[in-house]
């Protein structure tokens, strides 16, 4: 009996070191969990049409605006997985990630659903049947996503990932992230579709950019594990550059990395689908890493927060 139940459900934002744009076309790429931008849903019994509360919109599911389009396919993929009705439902997301900035908030919303969804129903969804799920959502989203965003939402720690499989790496850098949103809607599919049109139109240059890109992420795994933040920062800033060639970066995010670099960062690049979103960089230090968040937000970052790679078990927190 689902009545008396709240299902629950827990995922999180993810920031791409490497290989974002690249792993579509069977690169690896890097990417980090943010513990400290979690994404938490709930489920409940109500009776009445399906219901969606969020930040972006409350209401019936079957009204929910375009936006929400990604997350309201994963939802129904997820009913029928699962066997539960489309109505009499109540669900509910509460999270600080923001949308469309490269920070995983699709996939982290689709997958948290997924989860309080399955726990109302008393069931436990395997990792497959939940990346499956969240990949539903991710399509819509993306156009031809290649899960990337869907494992490491999932994911407690950094992880590697290629071919649509993962693995969970260790990281013993002792250096800093900065993650700056530029405060412009950066939309996935629309740039996936243009480092596509980019590999049509030059194909031995397109060629040449993504697997450049692959060889800084399989670089970058040793940097990571022989803790070398200098050499890794000189490749996050030739990857920007691999990925400004291939159309994805814009002003703000060109504006943002000088700012950065200036202020002292090691590296730093785009990361997620680009073309507005986010910006990363690295610093060596906790110290430096706040001079770069300040100067950041001084060049017009409407947010910034501070991630730790040091340890196991990373921290963020929003300055
Ligand atoms: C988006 O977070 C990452 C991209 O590489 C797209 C994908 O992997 O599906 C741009």
């Amino acid at each position: 009996m689902i009545e008396n139940r709240t299902g629950t459900g827990h995922t999180r934002a993810k920031v791409i070191l490497t290989g974002e744009h690249a792993v579509v076309y069977g690169e690896p790429a890097i990417a980090l969990p943010l513990a400290s931008l979690p994404m938490h849903a709930t489920a409940r019994h109500e009776p009445g049409p399906l219901a969606l509360e969020s930040v972006l919109y409350s209401g019936p599911l079957a009204d929910a605006p375009e936006e929400l389009a990604a997350p309201r396919a994963a939802i129904e993929a997820t009913l029928d997985h699962l066997g539960l009705p489309h109505r009499d439902l109540t669900l509910s997301t509460e999270s600080s990630i923001p949308a469309a900035r490269g920070l995983g908030s699709s996939a982290a919303t689709a997958g948290a659903l997924a989860l309080a969804l399955a726990d109302l129903a008393g069931r436990t969804l395997t990792a497959q049947e939940h990346f499956d799920l969240v990949q539903v959502g991710e399509r819509v989203a993306h156009g031809s996503p290649s899960g990337l965003d869907a494992r490491t939402t999932a994911s407690t720690v950094p992880i590697w990932f290629q071919g649509g499989a993962m693995r969970p790496l260790d990281l013993h850098l002792s250096a800093h992230l900065v993650v700056a949103d530029t405060g412009v809607h950066g939309r996935t599919r629309v740039a996936v579709a243009d480092v596509r049109s980019f590999r049509d139109r030059h194909p031995a240059r397109g060629a040449q950019l993504i697997s450049e890109l692959g060889a800084i992420t399989r670089e970058t795994v040793t940097d990571l594990r022989l803790d070398r933040p200098v050499l890794l920062g000189e490749r996050l800033t030739r990857a920007h550059q691999a990925l400004a060639e291939l159309g994805v970066s814009s002003p703000e995010l060109d504006r943002l990395q000088r700012t950065a670099l200036d202020a002292g960062a090691l590296g730093a690049k785009l990361t997620g689908g680009g073309q507005g979103g986010c910006l990363l960089a690295l610093a060596a230090d906790a110290a430096s890493a706040g001079t770069i968040a300040a100067a950041l937000r001084r060049s017009g970052a409407p947010r910034t927060w501070l991630h730790r790679i040091d340890a196991r078990q990373p921290s963020t927190s929003q300055v």
